[in-house]
């Protein structure tokens, strides 16, 4: 249709000649305007704007004109058009930044995750509130627990001195303004390495349930504001919200790690924690990577349990799960951009691959767009920073 509305404007609109002198006889050529526009290598043999079907005409200043109407690119003309329009912005009050803890009165560098250390409970107040200074409020840990606590019925995930209730209350102690999550599984806990009691080789559901809810009163009466179960069991978001209900705790929040995959991307928070599965793999109880609509049945079961946001992991490779799950639930959306996703990015960074910065905030804003509300990222106080330093927030 363009083509032929260029064609019937070619021939007829004397107006505007189209045709580039360098095609024309000398005589007739003298006489045309200048192509203001086109560059001038009159020995190329075509020219866009010649010949008796041009792809291009000129327009009443002889100026080479392809005649659109719509020009998205107005729209991204400068910086302050480009503010104005934008659909998606991340602020560091979107971020959960997770941190890792141990028992030792020094902080140990992850190898896997440069730039991310497991940190002594005092070196943890002070990352909590460098990152409080930039703008982020919510923090989830993640413990390294000493071997010889560890049991199959991971019995030390709800001792009340365990290393994450003392975290929890030195948090809300010194910051009663954060907000703490804390992880609900027995992964840190097990001496199988799972997520759940494991017996004949199986990872038993409903038993690990009745080990969660321990759990979960625990970190509620330490003070936590969110529990995030990340075991992926069934039936677990009813079981956690009841039991916290129950005890009074019905302010406590319910993060549920709604499509959590069986994914390769958590090698490196296993390095960090020390918590490689003892056997086999993960596959009975997270997802199969293969699976999307999976993931809404997943959503529709913790939504009718109580869940009081919905998460998604890991997030990159799962952006279509991100957006599926927002138009299908009308609660908030978390993206987790997990520790294999933050490695990649380190690794291109260190070989001088990718810039940092640069790479970092478009991801993030990459979750956003996609559908997420919440973003757990390794580089939330970095992140953070950087739009501190930039004026952003
Ligand atoms: C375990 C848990 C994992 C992560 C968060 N909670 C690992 C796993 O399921 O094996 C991974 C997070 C990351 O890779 O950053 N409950």
């Amino acid at each position: 249709m363009k083509f032929v509305l260029l064609s019937i404007l070619a021939s007829t609109a004397s107006g505007f000649t189209i045709l580039s002198p360098s095609f024309l006889p000398t005589s007739l050529s003298s006489s045309l305007p200048p192509l203001k526009s086109t560059p001038d290598n009159s020995d190329y043999d075509f020219s866009p704007t010649s010949g008796s079907q041009p792809a291009l005409i000129t327009n009443n200043n002889s100026d080479v004109w392809v005649p659109q109407r719509s020009r998205p690119r107005r729209n991204r003309k400068s910086q302050a058009v480009r503010d104005m329009v934008k659909e998606n912005l991340v602020t560091p009050a979107n971020f959960i930044y997770p941190l890792f803890i141990h028992e030792e009165s020094f902080n140990t560098a992850i190898e896997s995750m440069p730039g991310c250390e497991r940190h002594s409970l005092d070196h943890m107040l002070v990352e909590v509130e460098e990152a409080m200074r930039y703008g982020v409020k919510t923090f989830v840990l993640f413990p390294k627990v000493p071997d010889e606590l560890k049991t199959n019925l991971g019995v030390e995930a709800y001792n009340p001195n365990g290393i994450v209730p003392r975290a929890v209350s030195m948090i809300k102690d010194k910051f009663p303004e954060a907000t703490v999550c804390t992880d609900v599984a027995l992964d840190p806990y097990s001496d199988q390495g799972h997520d759940g009691v494991v017996s004949d080789g199986k990872i038993l559901n409903d038993i690990t349930i009745n080990q969660l809810c321990k759990q979960v009163i625990c970190q509620a009466r330490a003070g936590s504001d969110v529990v995030a179960p990340s075991d992926m069991m069934d039936g677990r978001v009813g079981a956690i919200r009841d039991a916290l209900d129950s005890e009074g705790f019905t302010d406590v929040s319910i993060l549920a790690y709604t499509a959590k995959y069986a994914s390769a991307y958590y090698g490196p928070f296993r390095d960090a924690l020390d918590s490689h599965p003892g056997f086999g793999d993960k596959k009975t109880y997270q997802q199969d990577p293969s699976n999307g609509r999976e993931a809404l049945i997943e959503a529709m079961l913790d939504e009718a349990e109580g869940a009081d946001m919905l998460m998604v992991k890991p997030g990159m490779p799962y952006l279509d799960i991100i957006r599926r799950l927002k138009d299908n639930s009308n609660l908030p959306i978390a993206a987790y951009h997990v520790s294999g996703e933050y490695s990649m990015l380190k690794a291109a960074v260190e070989k001088g691959w990718l810039d940092e910065k640069d790479v970092v905030l478009e991801t993030l804003t990459c979750f956003k767009r996609a559908g997420a509300d919440i973003i757990l990222t390794y580089y939330a106080k970095q992140a953070a920073k950087w739009m501190a330093e930039d004026g952003l927030y």
